[in-house]
């Protein structure tokens, strides 16, 4: 049993086991989380396995105070006001990513944006000194099933998955943070929690507007501001046409005169994953006709693979 009681020497466990790319779990003031050098984007795919996620959503990155949240976003004026108020605390801000930070693209699922959070747990708070890396984290259950407040609920959904389980009783608030976008020309929120809107409200002085409109769907997957290339996808192509960049996988049988990117040469789905994002964007950048897309398997991290595939393919008719 990965469950273990917390102490210093148990903490210290979990900040190697993080800066090894293996999980930990842990609790915070809300529910525990699964957590991953957000550094690390083979370590955050493991995540995405280990949660049974058919999709990419963007997952929280949790931090130990304002400085080091301002190294990987940059801060409005009512960002600045919330995190003053409410971190340490369950509060989750999107906000725009610094170009230069080192947090892997498949945290927030390529989009251009990240959620952050300073965590009021001590447990949490002594692993993020400890682990000195910014620790990407989603509530601590199979993907669909209800978030965990004890460490017997992480056991009982990821049983040996994570490398280990600090133990550190039932969480506080029982209650997923408030998430805030404050990366477009409006305040959203985008996830009810701990704190209440009307808090929020009273501190920007501001009504914040609601995600879920016809033109900014609830599911994060869905948002029109996933990133999507410009240039035109074809799936599951078994032959390259003139002019054509080609996103591989696994062994490919077609010699491409293009640009090439492989996501996995041996065919390991989580590394695919890991590369996923940083290769559309390497792709669409090269000027070609169209990207074809090998076929990827679509069992385990394949699913969440091919169904941003498929997002991306058929975006003009979104
Ligand atoms: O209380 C919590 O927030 C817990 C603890 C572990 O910190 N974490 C948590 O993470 O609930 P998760 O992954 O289960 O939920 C993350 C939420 C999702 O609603 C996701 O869509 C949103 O945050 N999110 C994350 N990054 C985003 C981004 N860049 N843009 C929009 N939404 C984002
Ligand atoms: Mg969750």
């Amino acid at each position: 049993m990965p469950i273990v009681a917390v102490s210093d020497s148990a903490i210290a466990r979990a900040a190697r086991a993080l800066a090894r790319g293996a999980l930990a779990a842990f609790p915070t003031e809300t529910v525990y989380g699964l957590g991953a050098d957000a550094t690390n984007a083979r370590a955050v795919a493991a995540i995405y396995e280990m949660k049974g996620r058919p999709r990419f959503n963007p997952l929280i990155v949790h931090v130990a105070d304002d400085e080091a949240a301002d190294a990987h976003a940059k801060f409005s004026a009512d960002a600045r006001a919330l995190a003053r108020n409410f971190w340490p605390g369950p509060l989750t801000l999107v906000l725009r990513k610094r170009p230069h930070s080192a947090i892997c693209d498949l945290v927030s699922a390529g989009l251009k944006t990240i959620a952050l959070r300073v965590p009021a747990n001590d447990i949490a708070q002594s692993l993020l000194r400890a682990a000195k890396c910014p620790v990407a984290a989603p509530s601590a259950n199979r993907a669909g099933h209800v978030s965990p407040t004890s460490a017997a609920h992480v056991a009982a959904d990821l049983g040996e998955g994570p490398a280990l389980i600090l133990d550190g009783g039932a969480t506080a608030l029982g209650l997923e943070s408030t998430v805030i976008d404050l990366s477009g020309p409006r305040p959203l929120l985008l996830r009810p929690g701990a704190i209440p809107r009307e808090e929020i409200e009273t501190i920007i002085e501001t009504k914040l507007g609601n995600a879920a409109t016809p033109d900014r769907p609830a599911s994060p997957g869905q948002l029109a501001s996933h990133y999507a290339p410009r240039t035109r996808l074809r799936l599951e192509a078994t032959s390259l046409e003139p002019g054509e960049a080609l996103l591989a996988f696994g062994a490919t049988p077609f010699s491409a005169l293009g640009p090439v990117v492989n996501l996995s040469p041996g065919g390991d789905l989580r590394e695919a994953a890991s590369r996923f994002f940083a290769a559309l964007r390497e792709l669409d950048e090269c000027g070609c006709s169209a990207i074809a897309v090998a076929p990827v398997p679509d069992v385990g991290l394949g699913e969440a693979i091919n169904d941003r595939l498929r997002r991306a393919a058929t975006r003009s008719h979104e």
